[in-house]
């Protein structure tokens, strides 16, 4: 067919313009992925022992936004779902006995590790004041051993933080912007939710289903296995791109360095469990803040919306700086050249006849929830429809 729109990525940043496209003009959309397979990294599948498992890390939805719970919502089947995850700490040096306690840090945690007459929130307050009593405590901190330390104290600093970062960044806190464990939650009740959005929900049948019914419409053709810097030359001719892609790569002829990313290794092993409702770990997610293993987390996918096997399946995250890309490393140096990519863009969307948008995660260089890719693919449609630029395509 000829197109009128190329969506370059079949995540939700490009699939959900992808149908608001197909739904309210006429034009005629090609999604092409480099992948063999659409959903972007929320792909999921059902094992060879009936598990759905999730092939790039565990996806948990929740948000506050109710516009996009009604957009998503209305694609594939939802249910409720609250995330919970454990934290393997090893409270003594030397030993081998470990605890499983809950993260973001709570009452609980508190009680559990370091002191068991923490009841109320009072008390919390009152402990972590002790705790943080002999460090710098008020901004602005220079990094992100200082912002953790002044909000958790040394022991969870050390406990949960420190080496938990190293494994994770290649860094250690004092060498990460300060803004890195800001983010980290601390909660002063009893609240052991890894998210507290009121929205939380999984697909019942998988994030696959969603994108299967998202792409559904006779408008819309789907390319799997295309990449678009090979195949570029083929779309020159197209009204109106969309590239979900990485932004780095996009002006690789540009002559700038390359933008740095974090990459993940999963490492996947299946154990009899025998009985259909029998698991391996306390959590459906343990993160690992020890340097006894190399690992940061493991995910047991079986528990996830309580799937039933006489197996189960069991995921080990490795991180990394060599493979595909799945985190930016915020610093001063990758921001400022990020922030070059982001001039070349403007000039590239402004171009004469040659609509392109930049949009999703790997475009914006930038960590996005699920809910936040779906949110921004959602305000860019309002906001080309108020600006009317679509209007040759709409119906
Ligand atoms: P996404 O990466 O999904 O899609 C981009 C697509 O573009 C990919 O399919 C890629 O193959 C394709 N592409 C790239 N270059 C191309 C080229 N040259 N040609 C053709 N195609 C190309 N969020 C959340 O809300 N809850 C959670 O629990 C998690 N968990 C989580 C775990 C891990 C390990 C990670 C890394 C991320 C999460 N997320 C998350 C975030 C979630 O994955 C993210 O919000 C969405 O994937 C963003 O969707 P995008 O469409 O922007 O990117």
């Amino acid at each position: 067919m000829t197109i009128d729109a190329l969506i370059v990525g079949a995540g939700f940043s490009g699939s959900v313009i992808a149908r608001l496209l197909a739904e309210n003009t006429k034009a005629k959309i090609l999604v092409i992925d480099s992948r063999d397979h659409i959903g972007g990294n929320c792909y999921d599948y059902v094992n060879q022992y009936g598990i759905r498992v999730s092939k790039y890390g565990a996806h948990l939805f929740h948000t506050k936004r109710q516009d996009v719970w009604d957009f998503i919502s209305s694609y594939g089947t939802w249910e409720p779902w609250e995330h919970k995850v454990l934290a393997k700490i090893y409270p003594r040096d030397g030993c081998d006995e470990s605890v499983h306690v809950p993260v973001p840090v709570c009452i609980q945690t508190i009680q559990q590790l370091y002191d068991p007459s923490i009841e109320t929130e009072e008390d919390m307050r009152r402990w972590l004041a002790e705790e943080t009593k002999n460090v710098i405590n008020s901004g602005p901190f220079k990094n992100s051993m200082e912002s953790a330390v002044a909000r958790f104290g040394c022991r969870i600093y050390n406990d949960f933080f420190r080496n938990y970062t190293w494994k994770q960044w290649n860094k250690y806190p004092d060498n990460l912007d300060s803004s890195v464990l800001e983010r980290i939650p601390l909660r002063y009740d009893r609240d052991d939710r890894y998210f507290t959005d009121p929205i939380q929900m999984l697909p019942s049948c998988g994030y696959t289903q969603v994108f299967d019914q998202l792409l559904d419409h006779p408008q819309i053709e789907i390319k799997l296995s295309t990449d678009y810097f090979l195949e570029r030359h083929c779309f020159n001719g197209v009204q109106f791109t969309v590239f979900t892609g990485p932004i780095d790569g996009y002006f690789a002829s540009y002559g700038l360095d390359r933008l740095e990313y974090r990459s993940l290794h999963f490492e996947d092993f299946n154990i009899n469990v025998e009985q259909n409702d029998a698991v391996v770990q306390p959590a459906s997610v343990v993160n690992e803040p020890s340097m006894r293993v190399p690992y940061t987390r493991t995910v047991e996918f079986k528990q996830f919306l309580n799937q039933r096997s006489p197996y189960s399946t069991l995921v080990r995250e490795y991180s990394s700086s060599f493979g595909e890309p799945y985190y930016p490393v915020p610093n001063d140096q990758n921001l400022k050249l990020y922030s070059k990519y982001q001039q070349l863009a403007v000039k590239e969307t402004g171009k004469e006849r040659r609509n392109v948008q930049f949009l999703g995660r790997l475009a914006n260089y930038k960590y996005l929830n699920m809910d936040q890719a779906i949110g921004n693919a959602l305000d860019h449609w309002q906001q080309w429809k108020t600006e009317g630029f679509l209007k040759e395509m709409v119906a």
